[in-house]
C-alpha cells in the first residue's frame, strides 16, 4: 500500500474489471480503501480483486449488469452491506461508447447507452447518496468525456449521454453538497484501455488534436478521480475536471 489516508472507507467502482476503473480501484485500494470491484466479467473481476489483494489491499468483487436498473439498485445494496453498512466514495465509471452516424442509430441503441452511462449512476446516486448525506460524509466521482463538452461527428449518442452526467454531477453537487457529500467529474481524453483498443490508430488521432499530443494511460485518469475523493479536495465540489491533454483548451 502507498499510504493509509482513506484507511476506513468504503469505495465502490463500477466498471472496475478494465481500464480507468481498474486503475482507480487499484489506486483507492493502495490509499487504503476497502474497494468494491464491479462489472459484468467475474473473471476479470476476480483478477483486480487478486491483484489489489496481492499489493496488501482489500478488495471484494460483485457482478452487476448495469443495463438493468434492478440489478443497479441490488449493487447498491450489496456493496453497503460488504462495506459494513455503509460506502464513503461512489465512483461512476462504467460506460459504453458507441460511436456512428445519427442515422444509423437505433432507439435499442439509445436506450442501451443511456442505461448504462446515464440511469445507472443516476440510480446508485439515488440509494447511495442520502445514506452519505445522513451521515454528512462521502465523495462521488463521475467519469464523463471531453466529447460531452464538444460536437464530435459520430459521437452524438456517446457524447449526449456523458453531458447527460455531467450536468447530474453539477446537480447532485447542488442536492448533496451541503450534507458533505462532494460530487465532481474527470472528463478524459482518449486513453489507451481494453475498450478503446478496437479503435486502433483512431485514439492516436484524436490524442494528436490535444495539446499532450498522446492518448493518456488508465493510471493518469485514476490519479485525478483519486485526488476528487481525497483530503485534498476538501473544498472541490460540482468541478469537472478535464483530464484531456489540453484538448478542451486549445
Ligand atoms: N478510454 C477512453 O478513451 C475514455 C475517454 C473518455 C471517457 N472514457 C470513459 O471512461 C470510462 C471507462 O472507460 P474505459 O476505456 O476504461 O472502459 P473499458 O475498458 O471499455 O471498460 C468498461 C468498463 O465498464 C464496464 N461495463 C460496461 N458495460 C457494463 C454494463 N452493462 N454493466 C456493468 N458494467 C459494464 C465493463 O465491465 P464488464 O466488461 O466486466 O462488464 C468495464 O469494466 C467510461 O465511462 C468511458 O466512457 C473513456
Amino acid at each position: 500500500m502507498t499510504s493509509t489516508e482513506l484507511a476506513g472507507a468504503t469505495a465502490l467502482v463500477t466498471g472496475a474489471t478494465s481500464g480507468i476503473g481498474r486503475a482507480a480501484a487499484v489506486s483507492l485500494a493502495r490509499r487504503g480503501a476497502q474497494v468494491i470491484v464491479s462489472g459484468r466479467d467475474e473473471a476479470r473481476g476476480d483478477d483486480v480483486v487478486a491483484s489489489i489483494r496481492s499489493l496488501g489491499g482489500k478488495a471484494d468483487f460483485i457482478a452487476s449488469d448495469l443495463g438493468d436498473a434492478d440489478a443497479v439498485r441490488a449493487l447498491a445494496r450489496q456493496a453497503i452491506d460488504i462495506g459494513g453498512g455503509h460506502l464513503d466514495i461512489l465512483v461512476n465509471n462504467a460506460g459504453v461508447y458507441p460511436a456512428g452516424p445519427t442515422c444509423a442509430t437505433t432507439a435499442d441503441d439509445i436506450d442501451r447507452a443511456y442505461a448504462v452511462n446515464v440511469r445507472a449512476p443516476f440510480l446508485l446516486v439515488a440509494e447511495l447518496a442520502p445514506a452519505m448525506a445522513a451521515r454528512g460524509q462521502g465523495a462521488i466521482v463521475n467519469v464523463v468525456t471531453m466529447v460531452a463538452h464538444f460536437g464530435v461527428a459520430g459521437m452524438a449518442l456517446y457524447g449526449s449521454s456523458k453531458a447527460a452526467l455531467t450536468l447530474l454531477t453539477k446537480a447532485w453537487a447542488a442536492e448533496f453538497g451541503p450534507s458533505g457529500v462532494r460530487v465532481n467529474a474527470v472528463s478524459p481524453g482518449p486513453t489507451r484501455t481494453e475498450g478503446t483498443r478496437r479503435f486502433g490508430d483512431q485514439v492516436d488521432q484524436l490524442a494528436s488534436l490535444a495539446p499532450a499530443g498522446r492518448p493518456a494511460a488508465p493510471e493518469e485518469i485514476a490519479a485525478a478521480i483519486t485526488y476528487l475523493v481525497s483530503e485534498d479536495a476538501t473544498f472541490v465540489h460540482g468541478a469537472i475536471l478535464d483530464v484531456d491533454g489540453g484538448r478542451n483548451a486549445a
